[in-house]
């Protein structure tokens, strides 16, 4: 920033300023990540699966997943954001939920004083994180969120967060007559179990990272066997 451009900041702007150049990146980091949690706790939550612990588990993955090259502070913008508008799964806007978010997001963080040249940047990676979305992440940044967020959909938290969900649409656990969609269609609005099956099995292929590919392996690794641990007590001829 030129001298010029500093005269006209405001001193409260100035210090923000100052402060987010200034912070060696740890501090700077720990700085923003407190501010961003004392504005998103207080706000209201009834979304169990996409809450405060919810963003902080993103970001330890992702931050996990990232290195010197990346923009942290970016990465950890996205991950407390990612979700700031999450439309239901059976809602007809679902899909434009990242594309809101990211919007909603930018007008939060102009306010905070968030460095402005990195908003661009942070809009890409909530806009691209989404799987409804569709939109190929350009940046590693991108990449790294969309990966650390996809975890969260396997393992022990994805199978909660899977069930978690489908109670709030009203869904069935799974097809009583066929859980296993052997002779029907899978209708994941109707029955939590086909979602393993129309998406969930499917993220590992969809992985941007290395370590995320190995990771959401080992993840969908609990969910198989989940699957199969219900087949089994499903089963006709199952004996106690
Ligand atoms: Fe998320």
């Amino acid at each position: 920033m030129n001298r010029d451009a500093l005269k006209n900041l405001s001193f409260s702007a100035f210090l923000r300023c100052s402060l987010s150049y200034t912070l060696p990146l740890m501090e700077n980091l720990q700085h923003w990540q407190q501010k961003f949690e004392a504005y998103l706790s207080v706000l209201p939550h009834t979304d169990g699966s996409h809450d405060l612990s919810h963003f902080r588990r993103v970001w330890r993955l992702a931050d996990q997943l990232s290195s010197e090259g990346e923009d942290k502070l970016v990465i950890l913008a996205t991950c407390y954001f990612h979700d700031f508008v999450s439309y239901p799964k059976n809602h007809p806007k679902r899909s434009q939920s990242s594309k809101d978010a990211a919007e909603k997001s930018r007008g939060v963080l102009l306010e905070m004083g968030f460095p402005n040249e990195k908003l661009d940047a942070v809009s890409h990676c909530i806009e691209a994180h989404s799987f409804s979305a569709a939109i190929e992440p350009k940046t590693e940044e991108a990449k790294i969120v969309q990966d650390a967020d996809r975890m969260e959909a396997l393992g022990a938290i994805g199978l909660a967060r899977t069930f978690y969900v489908a109670g709030q649409m009203g869904s069935k656990l799974f097809c009583a007559e066929d859980p296993f969609a052997e002779n029907r269609v899978l209708d994941d609005r109707q029955f939590a179990v086909d979602h393993f099956e129309t998406k969930l099995l499917k993220l590992p292929a969809t992985m941007k990272t290395a370590r995320g590919k190995i990771e959401a392996e080992k993840r969908a690794a609990i969910l198989q066997r989940f699957l199969d641990d219900l087949r089994s007590e499903c089963a006709k001829d199952s004996d106690i």
